[in-house]
């Protein structure tokens, strides 16, 4: 990775806390996905904590089998190969865990008024700069690996019809300055390290749900609620230790929301 902006962020690393943390940093100047990328990692018995950075991918995928776009040049794409010791029920809160460390990363570095949208898309001004794909690999019980893979819109200025009206980047967020990727990187990584040993304690978001609930978009008001079993109306207070979001209908009636099971959106639109 001679000379590239993922060397740079490895070397801040290094001069890190964090380096004990992060036992590899690699980088690929093109991947298909670096989520296939850090599962064949997983496979081959490697170590947890190995981040695998692509400069660009050929085949990226988003979340519900979806394309992620992913140009060279301009964005940051990783993922983040981990072998936690938690129960497979308690991997879910890992993506929401990474959703926070990246908006504070953002908050941190660009300044900007980030936030995120249940459970983990990371928005500004009520669009997306970031989402994130969480996939793992379960034992009799126990969890063999979780590989989370983030896309973070960095400098990209233009996207495809199909998304402009939803997505932007933080140059676009920043009146068209550019943002340094290993600065972003680094400190996502740092926020990342912090958080996840918070999770390790209690093998939830215990720790992190004030921190995670200060950032959350829409909290106290009325969001829709795309529940397959038919849509409502309720009031978002915010999430709990698992990481589910608790609503409030409009008789009364609390629910908690599971990631997965229903998407969320703001009344007029995605966020
Ligand atoms: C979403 O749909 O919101 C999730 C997008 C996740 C994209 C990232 S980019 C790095 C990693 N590799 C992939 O193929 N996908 C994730």
């Amino acid at each position: 990775m001679k000379d590239s902006w993922a060397d740079r962020a490895a070397s801040l690393l290094v001069k890190d806390s964090a380096n004990d943390f992060y036992k590899k940093i690699l980088y690929r100047e093109s991947t298909g996905s670096s989520n296939e990328w850090m599962k064949e990692a997983g496979e081959a018995g490697d170590p947890s904590c190995i981040v695998g950075i692509a400069e660009e991918q050929t085949a990226g995928k988003g979340r519900l089998g979806r394309t992620w776009v992913s140009p060279k040049g301009e964005n940051i794409y990783f993922s983040l190969l981990l072998r936690p010791g938690a129960a497979p029920r308690h991997a879910a809160a890992l993506t929401l865990v990474m959703g926070l460390s990246t908006a504070q990363a953002i908050r941190e570095t660009t300044g900007l008024p980030v936030g995120i949208k249940w459970p983990n898309d990371v928005v500004i001004n009520h669009r997306k700069v970031c989402g994130i794909l969480t996939e793992m690999k379960t034992d009799s019980e126990k969890i063999d690996y979780v590989v989370i893979g983030i896309g973070i819109n960095v400098n990209q200025t233009e996207f495809a019809e199909g998304i402009s009206a939803t997505a932007t980047s933080l140059r676009i967020e920043s009146d068209m300055q550019e943002i340094d990727r290993a600065d972003l990187l680094v400190s996502v990584l740092q926020h990342f390290r912090e958080n996840f040993i918070l999770y390790e304690k209690t093998e939830d978001l215990f720790g992190l749900r004030e921190a995670y609930d200060a950032l959350l978009v829409n909290r106290g008001e009325r969001v829709r609620i795309e529940d397959p079993k038919g849509p409502y109306t309720a009031v978002s207070k915010g999430i709990d230790a698992t990481g589910a979001l608790i609503v409030v209908r409009e008789d009364g009636t609390e629910e908690r929301i599971s990631s997965g099971e229903v998407s969320v959106r703001g009344l007029y639109g995605y966020v």
